[in-house]
């Protein structure tokens, strides 16, 4: 009999429902090549829920959610619920409580695939960005005074322990180590840039870019380098083919993530992980709800099946995952576009046929 691994899956709100369908789809599809059995428990966290009973996440849900060996997420969001609520309540209150201090999200232009930046392919634009994920301005550090008056001070701050500096580094040299251009057959070595702002926060790069050097003497084999963020934001749009694998913190992770979406297609596939490889990590498409496009059969899933391969490598399930991955670049090819409502394609047909793809590559 195979081992059991169980999957908390939260749908939540918006196109979420829509899109985690298909990702369980496809993932059921490759369940026969996979070493293990999978379980799935639903949850019903998200907005809905909070509109109708006043709650964020109930009593006793994080420490549930820690005896599952993954979490599939769609997203969290509503229309009607002021912003900052659903965000602190659930999205980083899971990560924070979880400790899922790295946010992994993969940049890749699948073939076929419409990008703004002119004259750019599928292997110009192909890198990974290592985010830190529990510190930064998201510790809520800071505060505020005189509110309302014409002297009111506020701050919120940027603040990094070493201990999160030299664990996110750890993940970021094994990763770039493991899957940079070099292991891949891409390039002759593999490079971690570390992405800052050194020039201006003194005192946090100093200890970022010192961490940086001695953590890296363990790893030889990988080069580094340092950018600026905001030459980093022209990089990436001028010459994406010089990154590999990217590390950098928290706010500045999401910013540039962000522009990293639009040059592969848009949020429809944009996939991550918020992992703690030592306990349990989950696993979200960055889209968010669209609620324009819920219950249409018209939003991209790639996003969501694109983390639901994560998971799946996450749980050690290396090829199924790869599979996953390969699969959506051999449906891309055949779709209009990535945007949602224009893929030529339902959300529910384009996850038929990724799956349909992952099967005839496992087989
Ligand atoms: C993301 C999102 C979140 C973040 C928001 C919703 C809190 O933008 O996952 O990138 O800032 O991390
Ligand atoms: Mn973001």
């Amino acid at each position: 009999m195979k081992e059991v691994k169980r999957v908390a899956v939260i749908p939540g709100d918006g196109t979420g429902p829509e899109v985690i369908g298909e990702g369980l789809k496809v993932i059921r599809a490759v369940s026969g090549s996979l070493g293990c059995d999978i379980e799935f428990k639903h949850f019903d966290f998200g907005g809905e829920r909070y509109m109708r009973t006043g709650e964020t996440l109930p009593e006793g849900a994080i420490d549930e959610l820690r005896t599952f060996d993954a979490i599939y997420l769609g997203a969290i969001g509503h229309p009607d619920i002021k912003p900052g609520i659903l965000e602190k309540g659930i999205l980083l209150k899971l990560r924070f409580e979880l400790d899922q201090y790295i946010n992994l999200r993969p940049v890749r232009l699948f073939p076929g695939v419409e990008t703004p930046l002119k004259g750019k392919g599928p292997d110009d634009i192909d890198y990974t960005v290592v985010r830190e994920n529990s510190g930064d301005v998201y510790t809520g550090m800071g505060g505020a005074m005189m509110v309302g008056t014409p002297d009111e001070v506020a701050t919120q701050v940027m603040a990094y322990s070493r201990k999160q500096v030299d664990r996110c580094l750890r993940y970021a040299f094994e990763y770039a180590r493991k899957y940079g251009k070099a292991a891949r057959g891409k390039a002759e070595v593999s490079k971690l840039a570390l992405v800052g702002k050194s020039n201006v926060l003194t005192y946090v790069f100093d200890m970022w870019n010192r961490a940086f050097a001695e953590i890296g003497s363990e790893y030889p084999d990988i080069k580094r380098e340092y950018y600026h963020v905001d030459a980093t934001t022209l990089y990436q749009v001028a010459t994406p083919e010089m990154f590999d694998v990217v590390v950098t913190t928290n706010l500045f992770g999401d910013i540039i993530t962000d522009l990293a979406a639009i040059t592969q297609g848009g949020l429809g596939v944009a996939a991550g992980g918020n992992l703690n490889p030592e306990g349990v990590s989950m696993f979200e498409p960055i889209g968010g709800t669209a609620p324009m496009w819920t219950g249409q059969n018209k939003i991209n899933p790639l996003a969501a099946i694109w983390s639901g391969a994560m998971l799946l490598q996450s749980l050690g399930e290396e090829k199924a995952g790869d599979a996953i991955v390969e699969a959506i670049g051999d449906t891309t090819p055949k779709m209009k576009s990535m945007a949602a409502g224009q893929m030529g394609f339902s959300t529910t047909e384009v996850g038929d046929m990724v799956a349909e793809a992952a099967l005839k590559r496992l087989n």
